[in-house]
């Protein structure tokens, strides 16, 4: 049976023109300091199209006019002092063995042999700009290629990143099951911190409730670095500072997902540090809470993309209308952007193996429509820093609900719902 991994691999090249090559260069070690790694992370393309977790490795996936595409790996070659120090490497012999690639060689011989691969191609796809290293190389290669053969045609550069990226867009049934389990790891371990927080203590000891309780469900990395954001601390956006107390009377925003088996899940709640809301964070959470619940309600196969954006941009205009904090009409206010002082980031993002997923937003220049396998975030929040020109009972209010949501054939499906955004639900949990 053909593992998915090689499933996808000759689904990108049934995607490619005859006559091509595609190139995806694999992650390299990376260094906090000295010799001292961080926890290794493979490319997310690479790993799509090969699960091997090996770094300093490439992949070459050739089209010729056959309907089957052919998949050439360069790996770490066998090493038994470094694999006593840094573990096991699979070697060629492996690669081909474990991961079905059709041919695989060690790295040493990478510059001889992707020339030979690349002559006679027309094209040569791999994600331009990615990685300078990677740009160097395919023109050597090329330049190579070229050399060897004084009758050959030109070999066009062309990106790889759309056509890996909308291929990851519409998630595999393998993949929903592990977002999945992703998001349920994230939720359970929401619903645990709200039961735990107190006043006095610190974003930093917060941080480390969820990463522990992530980790002890299966889900041993973050999938980007946790926002823990009191009181005003929410209105900084990418707030990752997350050191500071917390206060009686704050709330706290969390925007934490681990990764699970190399997929991302993505979650904000948030809630009171005292476990009650006052009126005036309730009233600017409602906003939020319904602009996320009607934004929800429109991420289905009849949509485009931007149609929950507009539909959380409308009701958070309404709403800081209603509330006094904007004045005027609704349609001039959206129409003139006034929310962007409050609400100044787009409703979500696509979600996979990686926490902003690749994929494209457009299609043949129009917002795509959404359709099943997708997973986009939805996120909208408010954020009145006291700098703001607004009553005083509004300022140093941040608030955020981000839920993950996976697009199904006839709605969609809330793969976050375990943690609860309704704020009398929260209470009753942190009671
Ligand atoms: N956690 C990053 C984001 O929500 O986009
Ligand atoms: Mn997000
Ligand atoms: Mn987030």
């Amino acid at each position: 049976m053909k593992s998915i991994f090689t499933e996808r691999r000759q689904r990108l090249g049934a995607n490619l023109p005859p006559n091509a090559a595609i190139v995806i260069a694999g992650a390299s070690t990376q260094y906090r300091n000295a010799d001292s790694s961080y926890a290794f992370r493979q490319d997310s393309n690479f790993w799509y199209l090969t699960g091997f977790n090996e770094a300093e490795a490439t992949l070459v996936v050739l089209t010729d006019n056959s309907k089957t595409a052919k998949s050439i790996a360069f790996v770490p070659e066998k090493d038994k002092l470094k694999e006593i120090w840094d573990g096991y490497r699979a070697g060629p012999e492996g690669a081909v063995k474990d991961h079905g690639f059709d041919e695989a060689y060690n790295n040493s011989e990478i510059n001889d042999q992707l020339p030979e691969l690349l002559k006679g191609c027309d094209r040569v796809f791999y994600p331009v700009g990615k990685n300078a290293g990677l740009d160097q190389n395919i023109i050597e290669w090329i330049k190579t290629a070229k050399s060897k053969d004084r009758h050959s045609s030109a070999i066009d550069i062309a990106d790889a990143t759309s056509k890996v990226g909308n291929q990851r867009l519409i998630k595999d049934p393998h993949e929903i099951d592990l977002m999945k389990k992703a998001c349920r790891i994230s939720a359970e371990s929401h619903v645990e911190a709200m039961k735990f927080v107190k006043p006095g203590m610190t974003e930093q000891e917060m941080e480390a409730f969820y990463l522990y309780e992530f980790a002890k469900r299966g889900g041993r990395f973050s999938a980007y670095t946790p926002i823990v954001a009191g009181g005003e601390n929410a209105c900084v956006l990418h707030y990752v500072e997350n050191s500071k107390p917390l206060l009686d009377g704050d709330l706290l925003l969390v925007d934490a997902g681990c990764e699970y088996d190399f997929y991302a899940s993505d979650i904000t709640r948030t809630f009171p540090v005292s476990g009650k809301f006052t009126d005036a964070q309730l009233a600017i959470y409602e906003v939020v809470l319904e602009a996320e619940s009607k934004a929800i309600a429109a991420v289905s196969v009849n949509n485009n993309v931007m149609d929950a954006q507009i539909i959380s941009e409308k009701v958070v205009t309404q709403g800081l209308i209603d509330l006094g904090i904007l004045k005027g009409s609704l349609d001039d206010l959206h129409a003139k952007g006034a929310f962007k002082e409050f609400y100044m980031h787009k409703i979500g993002h696509w979600l996979g193996i990686d926490v902003h997923d690749a994929g494209d937003y457009m299609e043949d220049d129009q917002f795509m429509q959404f359709k099943p396998g997708m997973v986009t975030t939805i996120e909208p929040g408010i954020y009145i820093p006291s700098s703001a020109n607004v009553d005083d009972k509004w300022k140093g209010i941040g608030i955020r609900i981000e839920d993950d949501i996976l697009v199904t054939p006839d709605g969609n499906e809330n793969l976050t719902e375990f943690v609860p955004s309704d704020p009398k639900e929260i209470e009753a949990l942190m009671a």
